[in-house]
């Protein structure tokens, strides 16, 4: 089973679904990370695109969920921590418009979803990666309150960067993302539209948990 949740950048979807998962004692999978792993790769071959297609068919790319931590790996190699730098967000839209490095990406998480329970986050798993998700959530927030959480947590990682810069990298991130041609950031007809402005995180998290748990 399967249940997704898209939005923009910042929107709470990463941090919610993690809390959701432990809660409820079920998978995480953060399609998000996966397109940065891949970023990874394009920038270590210096962005020479068939350099690019080339290792990323001959990588492996994986990742574990514990302890409301996900790890995401890169041939057996954590990079949970690289792929959180400004050089990789600055990147990844970019890499994540490409129809071939998205088709690479779905086959990958709908192959591991098969084995379990999951909750996934990304922008187009209602619409295009997982029509048929048992349920489906977007979750939208203004522009500011998304650039400050944004900012906290990369703060926290005691990285170097002004709030300015984060606002700009995610205005800039959705809009690549939502006025690409492959698969864009867009709300399912049948997603439930959460606007997590003035939510606590506590209630969009016991907002999505209740109804989770009436399915399982
Ligand atoms: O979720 P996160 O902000 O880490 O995602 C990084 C980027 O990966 C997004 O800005 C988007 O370009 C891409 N992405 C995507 N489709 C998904 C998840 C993420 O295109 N399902």
């Amino acid at each position: 089973m399967i249940v997704v949740i898209d939005g923009p950048a910042g929107s709470g979807k990463s941090s919610t679904a993690k809390a959701v998962a432990a809660n409820l004692q079920i998978q995480f999978l953060d399609s998000g990370a996966l397109y940065r792993v891949a970023t990874l790769l394009y920038l270590d071959v210096n962005k020479d695109l068939p350099q690019f297609f080339d290792t990323l068919r001959e990588s492996e790319i994986s990742f574990h969920f514990k302890n409301e931590k996900f790890h995401a790996y890169l041939n057996g190699r954590d990079v949970s921590d690289q792929i959180r730098s400004m050089e990789v967000s600055e990147h990844v839209s970019e890499v994540a418009s490409n129809p071939d490095v998205r088709a690479h990406i779905n086959d990958l998480m709908r192959e591991v979803v098969k084995s379990d329970i999951y909750i996934a986050d990304g922008r187009d798993l209602g619409t295009a990666v997982f029509p048929d998700a048992a349920l489906k959530f977007f979750m939208v927030a203004d522009l500011d309150t998304r650039a400050q959480r944004r900012y906290q947590e990369v703060k926290a990682q005691g990285k170097d960067v002004t709030l300015e810069e984060v606002k700009q990298n995610i205005a800039g991130r959705d809009e690549k993302d939502s006025n690409r041609d492959s698969d864009p950031l867009k709300k399912a007809d049948d997603a439930i539209l959460v606007d997590t402005s003035e939510m606590s995180f506590e209630e969009q998290v016991a907002f999505i948990s209740e109804k989770i748990e009436r399915l399982i």
